[in-house]
């Protein structure tokens, strides 16, 4: 099966919680429950401000570091954004990029989502590219025109080799925080279709190595099945990564 060709990845994005003492007091309790478990890696994607404690607490440990977001450019009048080159110095490893919160709230679009990809790519850091309709658009049909023409998009001039360090994280907007999770099949439709976007864009055997995650309301109940498919090789997980049972139960269901 080519799902054996992939090692999961499970990521918590911890949005906008959590303060450094938190953080530390977090993984402390995780890193104890995670020991050992390799068969997937496990990333947390937290916010600025907390990235130096928590790069230092899960230090020797099998839990890495991401931010939630890079800008575009490498320095400069910018007032307010970080750069990849800061978050490479103090420890992360990956940085989540197009979350459809920051599509929503603050502006984002396929161009700023290509941009940051490139720029944080360039740099060596590990992307995780959120792509996902909005409610309308599936109830419209266009869920697979959506997402192919926003994964094509953000991948623009992103070589096979740089492919290599991008995870998609395919998460429906009418999943986020809602409680109202994607069926296994829902997810597995998607992220098929865009395995099968990657396999144009570059080759199949490509394809077969991307990981592609799903996200939106994954919790320690319906984990297993959503991992259990073909296509879905791991989690982008919001709420349930807060919490250090429900995660290790996520990171469990992916072994
Ligand atoms: P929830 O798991 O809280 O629905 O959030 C999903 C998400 O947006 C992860 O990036």
């Amino acid at each position: 099966m080519n799902k054996n060709l992939r090692k999961p990845v499970i990521a918590g994005n911890w949005k906008m919680n959590m303060t450094p003492a938190k953080t530390a007091a977090f993984i402390e309790e995780l890193k104890v429950k995670v020991a050992g478990k390799n068969e997937c890696d496990i990333v947390l994607c937290v916010p600025y401000v907390d990235i130096q404690t928590a790069v230092a607490s899960a230090k020797g440990t099998n839990v890495k570091i991401g931010a939630q977001n890079v800008h575009f450019k490498e320095s400069g009048a910018y007032t307010g954004e970080i750069s990849a080159e800061m978050l490479l110095e103090i420890g992360a490893e990956y940085v989540v990029i197009g979350h459809s919160e920051r599509r929503q709230y603050f502006g984002e679009t396929d161009e700023t989502v290509n941009l940051r990809t490139l720029a944080a790519l360039n740099a060596g850091l590990k992307v995780i590219l959120c792509v996902g309709e909005m409610l309308d658009e599936r109830e419209l049909g266009i869920t697979e025109e959506i997402v192919s023409m926003q994964t094509k998009i953000a991948l623009k001039d992103v070589s096979a080799e740089m492919l290599k360090n991008v995870i998609i994280a395919y998460e429906p907007v009418w999943a986020i925080g809602t409680g109202k999770t994607a069926t296994a099949e829902q997810a597995e439709e998607v992220c098929a279709i865009i395995r099968n976007v990657i396999a144009k864009l570059y080759t199949k055997a490509d394809a077969d190595a991307t990981v592609i995650q799903y996200g939106g309301s994954m919790n320690a109940k319906n984990a297993s099945e959503l991992l259990s498919k073909e296509n879905v090789d791991g989690g982008l997980i919001g709420g349930a990564s807060l919490k250090t049972e429900d995660f290790t139960i996520i990171v469990d269901a992916a072994q």
